[in-house]
């Protein structure tokens, strides 16, 4: 069977876990090279062990999605490792503190902002040029079922991704010409480690949620691997701007 990224080398952010992992896992399965960031180092590098442990070729890189200076290093260390960039699945994200938007606290709002919504534009800022270079690119940005919806007592996570959502459009329209892709994929509720700190501490939660899926399930973090690598392709090459509903039916309602 033909391999969707062979040849085309792929950055995925936030790789340490959940879909980060299950996207750069299904990367490398479609024949890209792999580069793995992530701030947390144990869990990134394990993803990159489990690459080259099924064949593939991947290398960790620390960095901090709130850190400029990092995200810069990051691509560089790419371009300098494979010679190219070809792919970027800025996913990295954090749910953040809960509570209602008059009650909820300054530091958690400028928190989740600064790693879900402007860590995504630092890492276009960067990654844009260097596929400019090849002649373009494609780049899928992990927005959410949130980025389409209000969620209580998630303030800042919510207008995270909508911002998120909105970036996606305006860089999809500046590069469409230049060859640079530009999506978003919109998770519904998908079983990871995020899911399981929010819903952990409250016996039930966790049934309870899945019951507001219509699909009648969570899903599982490689369900939006397989449309972060579809978007990612040249089965995609018509598809920019778009803010992909993987979400088990939670948006149709
Ligand atoms: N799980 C869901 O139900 C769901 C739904 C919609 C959207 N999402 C989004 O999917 C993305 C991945 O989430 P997940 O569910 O796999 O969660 P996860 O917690 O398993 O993975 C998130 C990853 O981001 C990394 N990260 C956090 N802060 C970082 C920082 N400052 N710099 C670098 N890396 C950082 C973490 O170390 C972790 O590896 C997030 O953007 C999240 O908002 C998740």
């Amino acid at each position: 069977m033909a391999e969707l990224l062979k040849d085309k080398v792929a950055l995925i952010t936030g790789g340490s876990s959940g879909i980060g992992r299950a996207t750069a896992l299904a990367c490398a399965r479609e024949g890209a090279r792999v580069a793995v960031a992530d701030i947390a180092t144990a869990g990134g590098q394990e993803t990159a062990r489990l690459i080259t442990q099924a064949g593939g070729e991947a290398i960790f890189i620390q960095a901090d999605m709130t850190k400029a200076t990092e995200l810069e290093a990051m691509v560089n260390t790419v371009v300098e490792t494979y010679g190219r960039l070809d792919c970027a699945h800025n996913n990295a994200g954090i749910e953040g503190a809960l509570g209602k938007t008059a009650v909820y606290e300054e530091a958690a709002w400028e928190q989740v902002i600064a790693i879900n919504l402007t860590g995504v534009w630092l890492c276009m800022k960067y990654e844009i040029p260097a596929m400019l270079t090849n002649g373009g690119g494609a780049i899928v940005n992990t927005a959410s079922a949130a980025g389409l919806l209000g969620v209580p007592n998630m303030p800042a996570y919510a207008a995270s991704k909508h911002g998120v959502v909105g970036l996606t459009r305006t860089a999809a329209l500046e590069y469409a010409k230049a060859g640079v892709r530009v999506n978003a994929v919109c998770p519904g509720i998908i079983q990871t480690p995020m899911v399981s700190r929010l819903t952990g501490e409250r016996p039930g939660m966790f049934e309870k949620i899945a019951t507001a899926e219509p699909i009648g399930r969570v899903g599982k973090p490689e369900e939006i691997a397989e449309s972060v690598v579809w978007l990612c392709s040249d089965a995609a090459s018509f598809v920019t701007g778009h803010a992909m509903s993987v979400d088990g039916g939670i948006v149709a309602q």
